[in-house]
């Protein structure tokens, strides 16, 4: 009986492929957004799209145009290019976008209930301005010094670097490590930091992991790295309300960091914190800032590496603005008068900006402007900024590391319409080409903190040493959450005398 299905079952199954694929030639409905030919069902366009996303969203506008729906691991993704996509994004309704319910399942296991994406977007605004007002100049001013020390302990002690004339060293290897070490000094304070010299690098590791785009698809897999997160996340969690709780019981007023600025904050309602709240804004805040920042680095390092003469053009600048010898001081104050170093973490996010994609949930049928076509609700919508940063619309020579450009350009983002969503006045980017922060009401509120520490950083690499890239600046790699430089990433370095 079994036998005797068989054929059945398979002709079936292949009446409906042949319809399936027939259904993409020759179905073109003129109210939904051309389709994304593919062969597989299911799985869609996901590896062109996760090999190399621009390449793939470049050769799907040659074919359709701006706006195109590519099936991947089972989900509509409705693409949108250009300044008009990302505008339609950023600053679609909440009635019709939604962020959290986009990220929620991936970002919830991993930052705790209550934060972020867990919460209404009302009250995620809210975090906003606690959080930013944690941010400010005070607190920056008093964060350098403590960038250098741990820079200082960190590359005088590392294998790859040492106390040395020269080296070669991976930059894939040192710089995230380097970045927890310093981001946490400050953001998060110092027994965060030193947890980080006792264990705590394993437990963010397995947090990390959380972040693997297979539970971007399949978040409920009962995978160990899954259960691993699960653990790292309640550890960090009752570190967090320790240090919390121990806080409260001392006299001693430790500054103003993030988590002193937490416990003191109240809701509009005069409501304070809850503890959980407080621990899972602070795990957020520790990964927001770590990949994103991580690779910023490694690539300002790689790029500057293939052009040493800029590296030269930032010592000089940095020699007339911060002083030499026995005279040098890096003082925050003084980084606005950094133009050139300005330029080349402006350049660095222009050709790769951490977040390649930017998703929202379709929640209810949406018209995409000027066109008869309408993106289904229960559909997802990605703008890339990235996209329209690195095309020659906008940049000449757009694939070229050119830092002088922006002395050049006027800064669209600061010339566009402001808006407020209750954590400050923030761009709504209109038609800014180049949004690496994002814009509207989920715009980044790191962007600040990561100037300082990325100026600070590359201050200190101009001024302690020359280097050269080791081979060509690298590919990218895009099979993690942010765009990494594909290894081998290294350096040669050699000690300024
Ligand atoms: C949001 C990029 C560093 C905290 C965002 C978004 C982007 C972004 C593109 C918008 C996401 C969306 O619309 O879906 C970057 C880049 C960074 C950086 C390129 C560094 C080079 C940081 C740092 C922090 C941080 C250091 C923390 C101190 C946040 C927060 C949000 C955000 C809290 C808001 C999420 C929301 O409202 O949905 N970031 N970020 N980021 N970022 Fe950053």
């Amino acid at each position: 009986m079994a036998i005797s299905l068989l054929p059945l079952v398979l002709s079936g199954i292949l009446a409906w492929y042949v319809g399936y694929i027939l259904n993409q030639i020759t179905n073109r409905n003129p109210k939904r957004p051309p389709i994304v030919f593919h062969w597989v069902p299911f799985f869609g366009s996901a590896i062109p799209y996760g090999i190399d996303p621009y390449a793939f969203f470049h050769e799907c506008r040659e074919k359709y145009g701006d706006v195109f729906t590519f099936v991947c691991m089972g989900r509509k993704m409705t693409a949108y290019l250009g300044v008009k996509g990302n505008d339609f994004l950023f600053n679609g309704k909440l009635a019709d976008l939604s962020a959290e319910e986009a990220y929620s399942h991936l970002t919830t296991p991993v930052f705790g209930k209550d934060v972020v994406y867990d919460v209404p977007n009302h009250v995620l605004m809210e975090h906003k301005k606690f959080i930013k007002s944690g941010l400010g100049f005070p607190q920056f001013r008093s964060y350098v010094p403590l960038i250098l020390n741990e820079m200082d302990a960190f590359l005088n002690t590392s294998p790859e670097f040492g106390p040395g004339k020269e080296g070669i060293a991976d930059l894939l290897k040192t710089m995230p490590v380097m970045t927890i070490f310093t981001a946490s000094r400050t953001l998060q304070g110092a027994e965060v930091r030193e947890g980080f010299d006792a264990g705590f690098a394993d437990l963010y590791h397995d947090l990390d992991q959380g972040f693997s785009p297979i539970n971007f698809v399949f978040p409920w897999l009962p995978l160990p790295r899954n259960r691993r997160r699960d653990r790292a996340h309640n550890i960090m969690q009752q570190t967090y309300l320790n240090i919390i709780k121990q806080r409260r019981s001392s006299p001693e007023n430790p500054g103003s960091d993030m988590i002193w600025t937490l416990m003191n904050s109240k809701y509009r309602d005069g409501r304070n914190l809850k503890e959980h709240e407080i621990a899972g804004i602070m795990i957020a805040l520790l990964m927001a800032g770590q990949h994103t920042s991580a690779a910023t680095i490694m690539w300002a390092l790689t790029l500057l590496g293939s052009k040493p003469e800029v590296i030269e053009m930032l010592y000089e600048e940095q020699k007339r603005v911060l002083g030499e010898g026995e005279n040098f001081h890096v003082d925050f104050d003084k980084y606005k008068d950094l133009p050139l170093l300005n330029y080349v973490i402006r350049e660095t996010l222009r050709l790769h900006p951490p977040i390649h994609s930017i998703m929202r949930k379709v929640k209810r049928d949406l018209p995409v402007p000027d066109s008869k076509m309408v993106i289904p609700a229960g559909s997802h919508l990605l703008a890339a900024p990235g996209y329209s940063a690195t095309h020659e619309d906008f940049f000449t020579h757009a694939k070229e590391f050119c830092p002088e450009r922006w002395g050049e350009r006027p800064d669209d983002e600061e010339n566009a319409e402001q808006i407020d969503y209750g954590y400050g006045l923030v761009s709504k980017g209109g038609s800014s080409p180049y949004l690496p922060f994002g814009a509207g009401r989920h715009r980044c509120i790191g962007e600040q903190f990561a100037y300082m520490h990325l100026t600070t950083i590359i201050c200190k690499f101009v001024h302690d040493y020359t280097w050269t890239t080791v081979g060509k600046v690298p590919d990218v790699d895009y099979s993690s959450m942010v765009a990494l430089p594909l290894a081998p990433v290294k350096i040669a370095w050699k000690r300024r005398d």
